[in-house]
């Protein structure tokens, strides 16, 4: 795979700065080299730069909005021109860098006429609109752009993903007012309480044979706080009770196996919050795990259940 790294040092989509190291941590923790070692092509573009862009919402809470855009617009562009060459890696940056890479990763779907999939690994919805978020926070809401939900104060979505199409995966908080909507959208949500009982696995086959019925496009956002803060402390919405490190690894072994991914956003890393490293190594080693590393060649999958 020629892997395009993407830097998105995001840091207005929440209050408390530090995600804009993201994506030199990432360089710092071997990303690239840990991708070629595994005998995949990488081109690191860069950090991307943007102006804001003009924009007001209703809701005085939102802040930092014109910014954001910039981030958005300027990011689904270097996503969607990604795309035409190989496998868009968004290095962020906090969580609102998701409302440009999905709208790129989307363009991209619609260019090459195939339907775009979206799995949200996180602890949070992040189903919030610029209207209903009460903290403001932008990281809050790119879940709800995807899916064409009403956005008052964000450019139009491209081309919206059906809800059938998103899936949630480890959601541990949810907001009331995103919790009300989310109630109107058929997106599966397989929140804590799901893995728990059913276990990662086939939750996520599941998804993923639909991705593959449907000959998609499958963009996976990978926010830290996925992980438990044991495992993770380096973000800066820890909520415990999160994925441990054997199933997130697990996760990203049969998203490997299934060969349908084709973009990755790494968000909210606060490298500031970090702890000698660990968290920005084990995001490294996750991906690295996305994309063929494994202990043994098994013949054995755990995405085609055998
Ligand atoms: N729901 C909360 C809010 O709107 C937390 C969102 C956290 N999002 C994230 N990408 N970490 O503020
Ligand atoms: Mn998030
Ligand atoms: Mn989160
Ligand atoms: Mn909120």
């Amino acid at each position: 795979t020629h892997c395009l790294l993407i830097g998105a040092p995001v840091d207005t989509g929440q209050r408390r700065p530090g995600c804009l190291m993201g994506p030199a941590a990432y360089r710092t923790a071997g990303l690239a080299e840990a991708l070629q070692a595994l005998g995949h092509r990488v081109t690191d573009l860069g950090d991307v730069s943007c102006a804001p862009v003009e924009a007001t919402s209703i809701n005085p809470a939102v802040h930092h909005l014109p910014e954001t855009l910039g981030w958005s617009a300027a990011l689904a562009q270097a996503g969607t021109q990604a795309m035409a060459q190989g496998m868009p890696i968004f290095m962020g940056g906090d969580h609102s860098l998701s409302l440009g890479s999905v709208a790129g990763m989307a363009q991209a779907a619609r260019d090459a006429d195939r339907p775009l999939f979206v799995l949200w690994l996180d602890a949070h919805s992040d189903f919030h609109t610029p209207a209903t978020t009460e903290s403001g926070n932008l990281h809050g809401t790119p879940v709800a752009y995807l899916a064409g939900r009403d956005f008052e104060a964000f450019p139009p979505f491209p081309a919206p993903v059906p809800p059938e199409n998103i899936c949630l995966f480890g959601i541990r908080s949810v907001d009331p007012a995103e919790h009300a909507a989310l109630l109107e959208h058929e997106i599966a949500i397989n929140d804590m309480r799901v893995l728990d009982e059913r276990g990662v696995v086939a939750p996520l086959r599941e998804f993923l044979e639909r991705v593959e019925a449907a000959n998609g496009l499958l963009h996976v956002s990978l926010d830290v706080d996925f992980l438990d803060p044991m495992v993770a402390p380096a973000v800066g919405t820890t909520v415990p009770g999160g994925a441990t490190f054997r199933e997130a690894h697990l996760v990203m072994e049969m998203l490997h196996e299934s060969g349908l991914v084709t973009s990755l956003d790494l968000v909210e890393l606060n490298p500031f919050l970090d702890e000698r490293g660990r968290t920005a190594h084990l995001m490294v080693d996750l991906v690295a795990s996305l994309m063929g590393k494994k202990v043994f060649d098994r013949p054995t999958r755990a995405f085609r259940g055998q």
